[in-house]
């Protein structure tokens, strides 16, 4: 079934997975705080991504950088001069807008082939002029010209407000990766080719975030930057897309609601050989999820010749030389929580009731396992089973009152693959009951077995 939005937010709301940012402040626009379920799963995301570009990719390597960088970086990277977004005042009502989504959103609704991704700010202004497009929020068509916004947040190192302490909280994480290639190469040995991978916030001064996290000004990405030889890119750009296809169903995401479009000539950035976007069918529409993309070897000899350092690489085998070429997915983890929160989404009709389940991958599932004694009489030893499994590492909870029923039902709501009854039999039998969430079937375990048990069927595969 498909989840609404509304749906999402209040269920996300009352279970603990995202309240809204400085709630008891009356919020603040488009921040959100992630939970003690929100942010178990926004970890175990993490987790698996780093498990499958790190741990098990032999040739990648882990990295964290600062978020604040010399501002030199971003005068070579292009984002000062060019990492911006179209943007649009409404005289009448002083809302902003960024032209580029209303005339894509114009060119849609009436059929028509547009090339927004190469008009100008002219080119926007006339188009938004002539076909007197209206103001989302007033309707009134009344927008100055078009001008570039950078989107970049500026702030002040240090005690003065003068330009000499100026600098930017990052707005890709990409950027440190490219400035420790050769610390990485040098210290780790590392030969072409080999990824660098990185996850951490960004921020970037959208124009208009929303649809709850989709698009936000601050944001967590899992970037790689996997460095090859020139003319081996295409090859590696294809090997990564499929990677990351199977990745997105690991965490549960479903086949049919991705898709990839891949961006034409008009649309790659100057420095791009290849882009290539997966898109995700949120209950808002297709948006982007995972951004892959054939960066060429523009960013490490933009750094060389801003640095003044050598960033090439020399095969020890071959004795060549060259710069590498690097091919880039780049996943917001955020999105991927959104895209994993939607396809887990389920409404079930029981015979007296419909129940709401969050079927997750059990991977990535917050908790792993729910820890229930029938009656009060039975929580000693369902404490200790409880206390027990979590020093194996097992992510669990422990819920006691309400009928059984009722305690299933809530942890179905926050996607807990596994309910561990601790019942009269298990005294006797020295064995409890493991519930699955998504049959419901139940089974008897050895009580000293169920640890294993859910590792066991919690694995990422
Ligand atoms: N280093 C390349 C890069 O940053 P991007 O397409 O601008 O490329 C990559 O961003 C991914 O980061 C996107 O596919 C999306 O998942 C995530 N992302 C970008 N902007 C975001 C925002 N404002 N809010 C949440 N996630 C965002």
């Amino acid at each position: 079934m498909k989840v609404t939005m509304d749906k999402l937010v209040a269920l996300c709301k009352s279970r603990g997975f995202i309240f809204a940012g400085s709630d008891i402040y009356g919020g603040f626009a488009n921040t959100w705080d992630y939970g003690p379920v929100g942010v178990e799963l926004y970890n175990n995301i993490k987790k698996a991504w780093w498990q499958k570009f790190v741990t098990e990719s032999e040739n990648n390597f882990g990295l964290d950088c600062a978020i604040l960088m010399n501002p030199k970086v971003w005068e070579a990277s292009g984002h000062l001069a060019g990492f911006s977004d179209p943007l649009m005042d409404c005289r009448a009502c002083k809302s902003r807008c960024r032209a580029d989504d209303l005339v894509e959103a114009y060119a849609a609704k009436h059929k028509m082939t547009v090339p927004v991704a190469s008009m100008d700010n002219d080119a926007l202004s006339a188009f938004v002029a002539e076909h007197k497009l209206p103001c989302p929020v007033c309707g009134k068509s009344d927008f100055t010209p078009v001008k570039k916004f950078n989107l970049m947040f500026k702030t002040f190192q240090g005690v003065t407000e003068d330009s000499v302490s100026t600098c930017y909280l990052r707005p890709e994480t990409a950027q440190g990766i490219f400035v420790n290639f050769k610390n990485v190469t040098r210290s780790a040995r590392a030969r072409v080719p080999f990824g660098i991978c990185q996850i951490g916030k960004s921020f970037r001064n959208e124009i208009t975030p929303g649809n709850f996290i989709f698009r936000l000004r601050e944001f967590e990405q899992m970037e790689m930057e996997f460095f090859c030889k020139p003319d081996t890119d295409l090859e590696w750009f294809e090997y990564w897309k499929n990677y990351c296809f199977e990745f997105l169903q690991k965490l549960g995401i479903k086949k049919e609601n991705l898709r990839i479009r891949d961006h034409d000539k008009a649309e790659l950035s100057f420095y791009s050989k290849a882009t290539s976007d997966f898109e995700y069918l949120f209950p808002f529409g297709w948006g982007e999820l995972w951004g892959i993309a054939d960066r060429t070897d523009y960013d490490l000899k933009k750094h060389a010749e801003f640095s003044g350092e050598k960033l090439d690489y020399t095969d020890p085998v071959t004795g060549e030389t060259y710069v590498p070429y690097v091919v880039e997915p780049s996943l917001g983890t955020g999105r991927a929580l959104l895209a994993v929160l939607c396809d887990a989404y389920d409404e079930e009709q029981l015979e007296k009731e419909t129940r709401t389940v969050m079927r997750f991958a059990p991977a990535i599932a917050p908790y792993k396992a729910a820890v229930l004694p029938l009656q009060k009489a039975l929580s000693e030893r369902a404490d200790h089973l409880y206390r027990a499994m979590r020093k194996r590492g097992i992510t669990c909870t422990y819920d006691l009152p309400g009928s059984i029923g009722k305690r299933y039902r809530r942890q179905d709501e926050i996607g807990t693959p596994f309910c561990i009854t601790v019942d009269f039999d298990t005294e006797p039998t020295g064995t409890v009951t493991v519930r699955e969430r998504d049959s419901m079937s139940q089974i008897r375990i050895d009580e000293s077995k169920v640890a294993d048990y859910i590792i066991d069927n919690c694995k990422l595969d």
